[in-house]
């Protein structure tokens, strides 16, 4: 089932440049499952029409042309009743100014006013107002009154100036939106080791063998793992994706990085999760300085790297061990020999000749296979949703491996 079906949300835009990703969000919580009403402040109008946003939720967006005081609109103060929550993105230091201060002057304010659910803010603004005393005392009232305000990203903001002030990313408002309507903590006391990402093998100082690997699903199953309450160490080769707020993130390049990252945070892993996918093979002798042009022919020797996901399952202790494979061909007999060969416990296959899913794509469809003679075959999902079920699956594998051994 979809994670956040029968979710009725409120987003609320304000005028900020950033409302452009609310179109965005809003794709991303309706893709969830979450039946979103819009409400657009007059200033975001100015931003983004309520056309982008009607179309995107399939339902009317409410303005602030609308008179809050008006008869249609006590129907609608009963929507933001019945609302699982209200999300502010981007939030204004003005809004948040008179959510704060309780003030109700236009439609959204309003609607502030009349939520019986939980409030989250993603604040968006531009250098130096964040850290203006007036807005870290509204943001501390609110979060005292048990308002989610998620702290702005740092980086390039719109003036020109930089500093902490641009919207988080979309994916981790979604996450901040998931943790706040589903609060599962079933994997709460767990340590997840996770690898994701490619390597990066160096030819010389400026080139490298590497592969298509986006790291999307690694970071999906860190971020998951965040949510339902694991702690998380996530080490990852180079991706374009920022690491999910919480997890101990440790950054490497190659596959003898990695393994060394891995095998140090190791003993204290419950579970391990090996998305990473690692270079098989390394050049034997990379040039200490750049190889010039102008050859007439060049080869490149290679050497195998370290298998880590087998050094893992052999050194693992208690720990339940997750690889991931990448296949093309006979996808579910090539699954069943490396989870074999692997030594572990789970192995996630998924077929990368296909388009749409597996490398740097947004979706996954995978093969569930385990030690035990169980598959299971996941149909095309979000990796997020992806994330999720791999984690069920450990878990369930593991109470059903515990209760066996007991007997
Ligand atoms: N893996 C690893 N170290 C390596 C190669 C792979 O830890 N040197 C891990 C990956 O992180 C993944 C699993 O092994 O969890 C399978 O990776 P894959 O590339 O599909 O398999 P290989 O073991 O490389 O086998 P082959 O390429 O021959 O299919």
């Amino acid at each position: 089932m979809e994670p956040l079906a029968g979710k009725r949300l409120i987003l609320g835009v304000t005028g900020s440049i950033a409302a452009y990703k609310a179109a965005y969000l809003l794709r991303e919580l309706t893709r969830l499952g979450a039946e979103v009403t819009v409400c657009l402040t007059e200033h975001a109008r100015q931003f983004v029409g309520p056309l982008t946003f009607r179309t995107l939720s399939g339902r009317p967006v409410l303005s602030d042309l609308f008179d809050p005081r008006g008869e249609e609109a006590v129907e609608h103060v009963a929507l933001a009743e019945r609302a699982h929550a209200i999300v502010v993105a981007p939030a204004t230091a003005h809004v948040l100014a008179k959510a704060a201060h309780g003030l109700a002057d236009d439609f959204l304010s309003t609607l502030l006013l009349a939520a019986r659910g939980p409030l989250l803010f993603a604040p968006a603004m531009d250098g130096g107002m964040w850290e203006h005393p007036a807005v870290r005392a509204n943001v501390d009232t609110l979060r005292a009154r048990g308002v989610i305000v998620l702290e702005p990203d740092a980086g390039a903001l719109a003036s020109g100036l930089a500093g902490k002030g641009r919207l988080p990313e979309v994916e981790h408002i979604v996450e901040a939106v998931r943790r706040l309507l589903a609060p599962v903590a079933d994997l709460a006391g767990e340590h997840l080791l996770i690898s994701a990402g490619p390597t990066r093998e160096p030819i010389d100082p400026v080139r490298y063998v590497s592969n298509r690997s986006s790291g999307k699903m690694g970071y999906a199953i860190a971020t998951a793992a965040l949510r339902r309450g694991a702690a998380v160490v996530l080490v990852s080769g180079p991706t374009a994706i920022s690491p999910p707020p919480g997890a101990v993130f440790v950054p490497v390049q190659s596959a003898e990085d990695m393994r060394e990252a891995i095998l140090q945070h190791l003993g204290e892993a419950t579970i391990v999760i090996k998305a990473a996918a690692v270079a098989d093979y390394r050049p034997a002798h990379p040039s200490p300085a750049k190889i010039r042009s102008g050859q007439e022919r060049l080869s490149i020797d290679l050497s195998p790297n370290p298998d880590i996901l087998k050094e893992v399952a052999a050194r693992r202790g208690s720990a339940f061990v997750v690889g991931f494979a990448a296949e093309t061909g006979d996808v579910a007999a090539h699954a069943v020999a490396k989870l074999r060969d692997k030594g572990i416990d789970l192995l996630v296959a998924n077929d990368v000749s296909r388009e749409g899913i597996g490398f740097d794509a947004d979706d996954n469809e995978v093969l569930l296979v385990d030690r035990w003679g169980g598959t299971e075959p996941l149909a095309r999902r979000p990796k997020s949703m992806i994330a999720d079920a791999i984690l069920d699956r450990v878990l369930a594998l593991r109470a059903h491996a515990q209760t066996t051994r007991a007997r």
